[in-house]
């Protein structure tokens, strides 16, 4: 009897639950569980709006914005929300937790690329300073700018490998080395995502533009992209792959067509690559019509194919262009897409929705704007990362820092009293009012009294009238500061520029205040390497303060003055002239040394990748190595000393590169393998390890992905030093 009473308790305790609430809506049920429970109850038209993107069009007037908001369908998958209003999203979760048959949240998306409303320096100025903490923590105060205005998702970190600065989107990743921008989109997706993604103020990263975007042709934006297997799998891909170990949650699939099947239509990069062969278990959201898009790229004869193409290969959400809500479900219909694909892809999105919390807490706190941007610590961490990623170039009779008290300082230039351009493309929700320029950092660092300021010129054009004034100024200082450089525009998505050179007008400046004798510092804000080969001779210090973001100007005349002792290193090679592009640090080794070269320019670089100066000197010892001979199973552990020779406190930061001068497929003349940056004070001395682990250093991989661990013969090089050791069964 009891038996049976127990028997009813549980029976009836377990259909109340039932009845109570769903699985998909029981926050203590597990997580796969949920996403098949809802997953059996949608419609197929509910399906395939969960694979849809939406956003308003161009219309950018922002009278526009948040009318043309509200009209968002409920059941869509995703929108791209460019309003700051927590309130209105809250609104638009509200309509589609309370006013749809089954209340699956939408996700929230926008372009949160180096911050939302405090502004950082761009990808590739941060990736200068060598410091994965620093992007880590740049990306958290971005997710929490984001999250407290409803934003679940940013599409970001991209982490495009860039060789040809002609392409304006090389100012958007992390430089041209594969190990460093896995080591900080690594970073940035845990920035972003926190340990736990459904915690409030994480928000999910976006991997992209999965693959190959960067290399397309002549630099220019959009365009075919001829990858081979090798450079594909050697070069393109361990970005990803170390993001997607990260646990990045989802993916961007790329607009450049592939060696001719198009990064939003390649089955092998989407799922093979990502999916089956790395187990990928995000989505994947295309760019922004690059579903549509396979028509001009001529794989797809219209929308209804496009729309067939992408999804089969593997790209889960449609960005805006509607082919997925105007076709999928034709295409489902007439058996050309089957309905288990849909679900799979469904499933996907649903996935990430779960993780991110969605279902159980959609909304966002509603707090004043005060308490959502621009907290001091914000600034002071965006100040931070500017002062760390400034790449002090030149510094002839150590004309930095500007020490002397009475010194009288000229500031000239277009840049000199900009803000909007110093934030550089992808501004986000960053305002030009919030920024502090060039002008204001050094007249609150300098004091007004020895500020004399003229603009000199435009950043492009002929006008010249602004010369005499500059050339004025400049003869009565102690020193010209020049600050030339890119509009924002120049650089990011559609910046594709000829060369990588300033407009005639600004060179011309340079040229007339080098001819006052006056000593000149050149500061540089732009958002890829510049062409110094006519300028660099025309300054006796060359600082690049690329695109610094809203503490910029402060930063700047942090350095100037000698309050910060820059550290920055290149993570991109600055050609003599365009001409030498591709130019890169991780060259092969051609067939004739010194032959081949260029018969009207040098064929070296200006100032290669790694090279950075600082207000002080550094030392570097010898590498040591326990051995010289090691078996390629166990791991190396390699050191090296470097001293602070200076007068100064200074941070140092050590590259180590792997040589493998033979192998049985030819190899890059030296390869980053590890990096460290650590503070040095004036006469100390710090040491830098490098654990070596021979399966993953010193292996490579072929171009089917294979990987290889050959013995032999291999190079380490620090600085200035180099130590050869074997590896042996
Ligand atoms: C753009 C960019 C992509 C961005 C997306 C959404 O075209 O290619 O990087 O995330 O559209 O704005």
């Amino acid at each position: 009897m009891q038996r049976i009473i127990c028997l009813v308790i549980i029976i009836t305790f377990f259909c109340g639950r039932l009845a109570a609430q769903p699985v998909y809506k029981d926050s203590g049920a597990p997580l796969e569980e949920r996403v098949s429970d809802l997953l059996r109850r949608m419609t197929l038209e509910e399906k395939i709006m969960q694979l849809n993107q939406w956003t308003y069009g161009r219309n950018d007037n922002v009278n526009n914005h948040e009318k043309a908001e509200r009209q968002v369908d409920p059941t869509i998958g995703s929108v791209i929300y460019r309003s700051t209003s927590p309130a209105l999203r809250n609104e638009l979760q509200r309509r589609a937790m309370e006013e749809t048959r089954l209340g699956i949240p939408i996700l929230f998306g926008f372009d949160v690329i180096h911050g939302y409303r405090t502004i950082f320096p761009i990808p590739l100025a941060q990736s200068c300073a060598w410091d994965a903490e620093l992007v880590r923590e740049g990306c958290r105060v971005a997710a929490t700018e984001a999250y407290l205005t409803g934003i679940d998702w940013t599409f970001s970190p991209m982490v495009d490998v860039a060789r040809d600065a002609r392409w304006g989107r090389v100012a958007e990743g992390y430089g041209e080395d594969p190990y460093l921008n896995a080591v900080l989109g690594t970073a940035a997706v845990e920035g972003y995502q926190g340990d736990d993604l459904s915690q409030p103020y994480n928000i999910a990263a976006c991997l992209k533009h999965y693959v190959g975007y960067s290399l397309s042709e002549g630099g220019r934006d959009y365009h075919y992209t001829d990858i081979s297997g090798q450079t594909l799998w050697e070069t393109m891909l361990p970005p990803f792959e170390a993001g997607v170990a990260a646990g990045a949650a989802t993916v961007m699939s790329s607009f450049n067509d592939i060696s001719g099947i198009p990064g939003s239509a390649n089955r092998y990069t989407l799922t093979e690559i990502l999916k089956e062969h790395w187990g990928f278990d995000g989505f994947v959201v295309s760019d922004w019509g690059s579903v549509e898009q396979l028509v001009n790229q001529g794989v797809a004869a219209d929308r209804r194919e496009a729309a067939m193409k992408a999804f089969m290969a593997g790209v889960e959400m449609d960005m805006v262009d509607n082919a997925y809500k105007d076709h999928l479900g034709e295409l489902v219909s007439e058996g050309l897409v089957p309905v288990g694909n849909i679900d799979e892809a469904v499933r996907r999105i649903l996935r990430v929705k779960f993780r991110l919390g969605l279902f159980d807490d959609p909304y966002t706190p509603e707090l004043p704007e005060e308490d959502r941007y621009l907290l001091p610590e914000f600034r002071r961490a965006a100040e931070r990362a500017a002062a760390e990623s400034m790449v002090l170039l030149k510094n002839e009779r150590s004309v930095l820092p500007l020490t002397d008290p009475a010194a009288r300082i000229a500031l000239i230039g277009p840049m000199a009293d900009e803000r909007v351009h110093l934030m550089g493309s992808w501004e986000g929700k960053g305002l030009a009012d919030d920024v502090r320029s060039i002008l204001d950092g050094m007249l609150s660092e300098f004091g007004p009294d020895r500020i004399m300021t003229a603009r000199g010129c435009g950043f492009d054009g002929d006008d010249t009238s602004g010369f005499d004034e500059a050339v004025r100024i400049a003869a009565g200082a102690d020193v010209a500061v020049l600050c030339l450089g890119e509009m924002e525009h120049w650089s990011g998505e559609n910046g594709t520029r000829s060369t990588l050179a300033l407009p005639d007008v600004q060179e011309r400046l340079a040229a007339e205040i080098h001819r006052t004798g006056t000593p000149v510092v050149l500061l540089l804000s732009s958002g890829r390497p510049v062409e110094l080969a006519r300028l660099e001779s025309l300054a006796d210090a060359i600082l690049v303060v690329w695109q610094p973001g809203t503490c910029g100007g402060v930063a700047v005349a942090g350095i100037l003055s000698g309050r910060t002792n820059p550290s920055g290193k290149l993570s991109i090679t600055f050609p003599l002239h365009t001409g030498q592009i591709p130019i890169y640090y991780n060259m092969r080794n051609p067939a004739r040394h010194n032959q081949g070269l260029y018969q009207d320019i040098p064929s070296a670089p200006l100032y290669e990748f790694g090279h950075g100066l600082s207000y002080t000197t550094f030392e570097y010892g010898e590498i040591f190595l326990p051995e010289t001979v090691f078996s390629r199973n166990e791991t190396i552990t390699a050191e090296i000393e470097v001293r602070n020779t200076g007068a100064r406190d200074g941070k140092e930061a050590v590259l180590w590169f792997v040589t493998d001068p033979v192998a049985s497929i030819s190899r890059p003349a030296k390869e980053l393998k590890h990096f460290e940056k650590q503070d040095i004070p004036a006469g100390e001395s710090r040491t830098y390890r490098f654990e070596i682990v021979p399966e993953r250093d010193l292996s490579f991989v072929d171009a089917r992905g294979g990987r290889h661990l050959e013995n032999g013969e291999f190079i380490l090089t620090v600085g200035n030093r180099k130590i050869k050791f074997e590896l042996t069964d």
